[in-house]
């Protein structure tokens, strides 16, 4: 290693002065989420043949002027990144070994011009690694619903991730399904241009009338938890739950009894003043919620009522000369109607994460915390489409396992096991195969009817889930069989089948499995999420892409939708 340490040939800034520009503390939120599309390798501007071998010559140049590491140290490094994570990769890379950003990114296949600004340099790095640690590898060991149960019983510290599908049972409509929110959302007359905005900070801020018109309807009420919220609590009762991130706002976890949980979008437990940010019990506002009407901060407009006393009279703006010499006109400035009725109104919000707000800092401590400790990651009931929780299953370590379970496919990532089906069906199959020390406990809104889960429990161990040919997904009842994903799954498989039968008769070689899931990601990926993966290992692409074609979409922190 020390030889990654030595200096390169050409060194455009310090590291040193490089990174104290990342931003202060350590952040899991301001990383990249989606990348444009890789087409600049084959980027034709047209200007001919000659003009792509000068610019081939140019790029050589650069090249060979920065020292080259071996496949092994690259493989090395690609291997820190995923385990130690991002944060660590930097602290040793660049602090420790001191490794140029120019040399380091050419390690990983990006090419930057000697003179891209620190700033620059350190976005660029930012994207590069996001986009390795994007291309995570399944593990081959572990493929059936056997091996899930088995890590069950013997982890001792689950990450659960989960998100509107494990209420969906409860009567409480995801997002994006096809009977979800946002689509009933598009059909009602909201006055919307796109669903999403009802969860929008600067739409909020200009028409927080339509939010309120909306909120009772999303506000937490009495619903019975579902089989899939009992899941999180029977891992916490036996203490293998290391944490449960979860996105929904409903309160169905903590009416369960979790503790061990991150509301990472918030919830309406509380409510806060978006000019003096004084903070209120969720009870404050929950009469505004079901009157339908905007909550404005009783402490501001105490102040404002004070000083508008105190002001002096409005007085009419003088007339203008006009600039032609022909008598007074009016300022157009001062017939500029406010842009909406509540600007400047001291709007009360729910403390849900809106699209444009960052998660509070407990998400970063949580999952700074929980990498160094996770040893099974079980995703539930999300589509994995908002950021920075989306990013979640890129920043554990990678050798870590990673199980869905959900009804749809989530395509653009590597799960080691895939369950699809009704989420409830599912978490309910595993604790039967768990046996007899393990339970769903009896949620308190169902102690006196002493449960429908007896009567389940015998069609419960009659399920078979259908695996798609020989590969790590698994049909449940409820799945989207129909994806085009599972069918790539099952062309994938049968042709692998059919490869390796081939070999074993000598002619050729099979293809690997990484091979056939990353066929898998780049077919299936939906393409407003796409995720350009360098190789199936995560290695870069041969060819070093060159700043100028490079681009991202840095999210600055703030929670987004990948599918905008
Ligand atoms: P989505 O609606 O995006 O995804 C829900 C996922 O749950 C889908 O992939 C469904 O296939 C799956 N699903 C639905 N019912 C299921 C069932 N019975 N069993 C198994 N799976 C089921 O919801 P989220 O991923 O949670 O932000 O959305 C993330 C965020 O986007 C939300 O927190 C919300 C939204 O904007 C807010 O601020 C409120």
């Amino acid at each position: 290693m020390s030889e990654l340490a030595s200096r390169q040939v050409v060194e455009t800034v310090p590291p040193a002065q490089v990174f104290p520009a990342l931003p202060p503390g350590q952040s899991f939120q301001d990383l990249p989420s989606s990348d444009d599309e890789d087409e600049d390798d084959q980027q034709d501007d047209g200007s001919g043949p000659d003009a792509d071998s000068e610019e081939d010559r140019r790029l050589q140049e650069m090249i060979d002027a920065i020292e080259p590491f071996s496949d092994q140290e690259v493989d090395d490094m690609i291997e820190y990144l995923k385990e130690r994570g991002l944060f660590a990769f930097v602290k040793r890379y660049v602090q420790e070994l001191d490794i140029p950003l120019p040399r380091l990114l050419l390690a990983f296949g990006v090419l930057i011009p000697p003179e891209t600004t620190a700033e620059n340099q350190v976005r660029i790095l930012k994207i590069t690694l996001s986009r390795v640690l994007r291309a995570r590898n399944r593990r081959q060991d572990i493929n059936t619903v056997d091996d899930v149960v088995d890590l069950i019983r013997k982890s001792k510290n689950i990450v659960l991730l989960t998100g509107a599908g494990v209420s969906t049972s409860c009567g409480i409509p995801d997002f994006r399904s096809p009977t979800g929110l946002y689509a009933r959302l598009k059909e009602e007359h909201w006055e919307l241009d796109d669903p999403q905005q009802m969860f929008d900070l600067s739409y909020f801020k200009e028409k927080p009338n339509v939010f309120y018109s909306f909120a009772k309807e999303i506000y937490p009420s009495n619903f019975v938890p579902s089989p899939c919220h009992r899941f999180a609590k029977m891992l916490e009762d036996h203490q293998c739950l290391l944490r449960n991130y979860t996105q929904n706002i409903d309160g169905l976890f903590e009416s369960v009894g979790v503790e061990r949980l991150l509301n990472c979008h918030g919830s309406f437990a509380t409510a806060s003043c978006l000019r003096c940010r004084t903070k209120f019990p969720g009870s404050a506002i929950e009469a505004d919620v079901f009157a339908s009407r905007v909550p404005l901060c009783p402490l501001c407009s105490a102040m404002d009522e004070e000083q508008a006393k105190l002001a002096p009279p409005v007085r009419q703006p003088p007339a203008k000369w006009s600039a032609s010499g022909k008598g007074f006109e009016d300022d157009p400035e001062d017939e500029r109607p406010p842009a909406s009725e509540w600007e400047g109104k001291p709007l009360v919000k729910p403390d849900i994460v809106f699209f444009g707000e960052m998660l509070s800092d407990e998400f970063d401590r949580c999952l700074l915390h929980d990498r160094e400790q996770v040893d099974l990651l079980i995703v539930i009931g999300t589509s994995l489409r908002v950021a920075p929780v989306s990013q979640l299953v890129s920043h554990l370590p990678h050798s870590v396992p990673q199980i869905l379970i959900n009804r749809d496919p989530v395509s653009h990532h590597n799960f080691d096991v895939v369950l699809l089906g009704d989420g409830d069906t599912i978490v309910k199959h595993l604790v039967h195969k768990l046996g007899s020390e393990w339970s769903l406990p009896v949620p308190r809104q169902l102690q006196d009817k002493p449960v429908q889960d007896s009567a389940d429990a015998t069609a419960v161990a009659m399920i078979e889930p259908e695996r798609v040919a020989e590969s790590h997904v698994w049909l449940y009842p409820g799945a989207n069989r129909d994806h085009r994903w599972v069918q790539l799954v099952q062309e994938a498989f049968d042709e692998d089948s059919e490869v390796e039968d081939a070999s074993s008769s000598g002619t050729t070689g099979a293809p690997t499995e990484d091979a056939v899931d990353q066929k898998h990601l780049e077919e299936a990926a939906p393409p407003a999420l796409d995720v350009p993966v360098p190789a199936s290992d995560g290695r870069p692409a041969s060819r070093p892409r060159s700043l100028e074609q490079d681009s991202d979409n840095d999210v600055l922190g703030k929670k987004v939708k990948l599918d905008a």
